[in-house]
């Protein structure tokens, strides 16, 4: 007798908890692509126990079904989509685990993790379907009494002894997951210069930036609209002139345009390096923020942007400099936000523009899918890391 018929787990108990964890883990794992400071490690550690829960509830789910699926003949429309659904599944999971493992995957420009998340996203889909095939609404008497509440203790408590062992097996083993960080990734290259990875998330790829041709702006909710050029920026203290009146105002001032930093990209690597550039801080102030100003929008060449509220804003740097070197291309030059407890595709690159503004620019979430489809880049750079 396995454990479900011990408890006596009625089939669409296990089918609707396999949903609801799968509900949670994609939740965590979206939540997670935009959590990067400790404070939201929690999202992590739900995600890899219900994760593992998961597996508890997939194992049992396949076992109920394995004789159907396996008889010759027994086989109907929508049984390939069921067949689909999890190899997807056991594909998502065993990836997680895989990575947390410290084993790594080279697809082209892509990793392990990033076919994680690529699994994780057409579960949506492949459930979809299998639901629409499969539909058998949940009744309350399957959810009832104690066993509920027991069956879903015994899982949290299956995921969070899994997880925990398995923390202990890679600290034991070394592998390289035990050395990554509370975001899964892996440290690459810090301080090491320029010498870490440029890896893709959308098709942002402009051409090499023509410096001469290059300039900063600051504008929205300011009192005075900024325009300047690369020496401005990359000079010792920022040298600020009005828009249209040519005037050096000289407002800002940036003895002090370094900050430590943790770029963590969401395919899976970190990098902890001395930045250089220009506090944005200093910026508003040179601009004058207005009392409407809340937050503040980074806007690439490609159209890319993110915006900060303006708090955070003021402590983030545009870097011009990345421990000792002058940014290359790949990287961002002449300018790329450094936005500290961000994730790498928050971190804008090829900078132009700086709008103050004062509501957070809801077309954000679009522009880092569709920036870049239009450009002519040469296919090698990319935004993120
Ligand atoms: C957008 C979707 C997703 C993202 C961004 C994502 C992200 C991640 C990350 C960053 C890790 C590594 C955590 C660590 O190193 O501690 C991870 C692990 C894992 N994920 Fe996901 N994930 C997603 C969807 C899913 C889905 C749908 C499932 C379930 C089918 C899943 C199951 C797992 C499992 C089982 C692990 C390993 C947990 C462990 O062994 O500790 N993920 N995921």
């Amino acid at each position: 007798m396995n454990w479900s018929q011990r408890v006596s787990l009625p089939p669409r108990f296990v089918d609707w908890s396999i949903f609801l964890l799968l509900a949670i883990e994609l939740a965590s794992g979206l939540i997670s692509l935009t959590t990067g400071r400790p404070g939201g490690r929690a999202v992590f550690v739900l995600h890899s126990v219900v994760g593992l829960a998961l597996c508890v509830l997939v194992f049992e789910k396949l076992r109920r079904v394995r004789k159907r699926v396996s008889r010759p003949g027994a086989w109907d429309q929508a049984t390939p989509v069921s067949v689909l659904l999890a190899v997807v599944t056991l594909g998502a999971l065993g990836s997680g685990i895989v990575w947390v493992l410290g084993g790594s995957l080279a697809l082209g420009p892509w990793g392990l993790l990033n076919l994680h998340i690529g699994l994780g996203l057409l579960l949506v889909l492949v459930v979809a379907i299998h639901l629409y095939h499969r539909w058998r609404p949940p009744q309350r008497s399957d959810f009832e009494g104690r066993r509920t509440v027991l069956s879903y203790l015994l899982l949290v408590g299956v995921g969070a002894l899994t997880w925990r062992l398995q923390s202990v097996f890679n600290e034991w083993v070394n592998t390289p997951g035990a050395e990554r960080r509370f975001t899964g990734s892996r440290e690459e290259g810090t301080d090491a210069g320029n010498e870490f990875p440029v890896t893709s998330w959308v098709a942002d790829d402009p051409d090499p930036i023509a410096i001469e041709e290059w300039e900063l702006t600051v504008a929205g909710e300011v009192k005075r609209d900024l325009a300047l050029d690369y020496e401005a920026i990359a000079a010792e203290g920022i040298v600020t002139e009005e828009v249209g009146s040519g005037r050096n105002e000289g407002a800002g001032s940036s003895d002090d345009g370094r900050l430590r930093a943790t770029l963590d990209c969401t395919s899976g690597w970190y990098s902890v390096q001395d930045w250089r550039g220009v506090r944005v801080g200093d910026l508003l102030e040179a601009a004058g923020t207005a009392e409407s100003a809340r937050w503040v929008s980074f806007r690439s060449v490609t159209g890319y942007r993110w915006s900060l509220p303006i708090e955070e804003a003021r402590e983030a740097l545009l870097a011009t400099g990345v421990g000792g070197e002058r940014l290359t291309h790949g990287h961002g030059f002449p300018l790329r936000l450094v936005a500290p407890g961000r994730r790498g595709f928050q971190w804008v690159k090829w900078v132009t523009e700086v709008e103050v503004r004062e509501r957070k620019d809801p077309g954000q979430w679009l522009a880092v899918f569709v920036s870049g489809f239009d450009s002519e880049g040469d296919g090698k750079n990319s935004e993120n890391g």
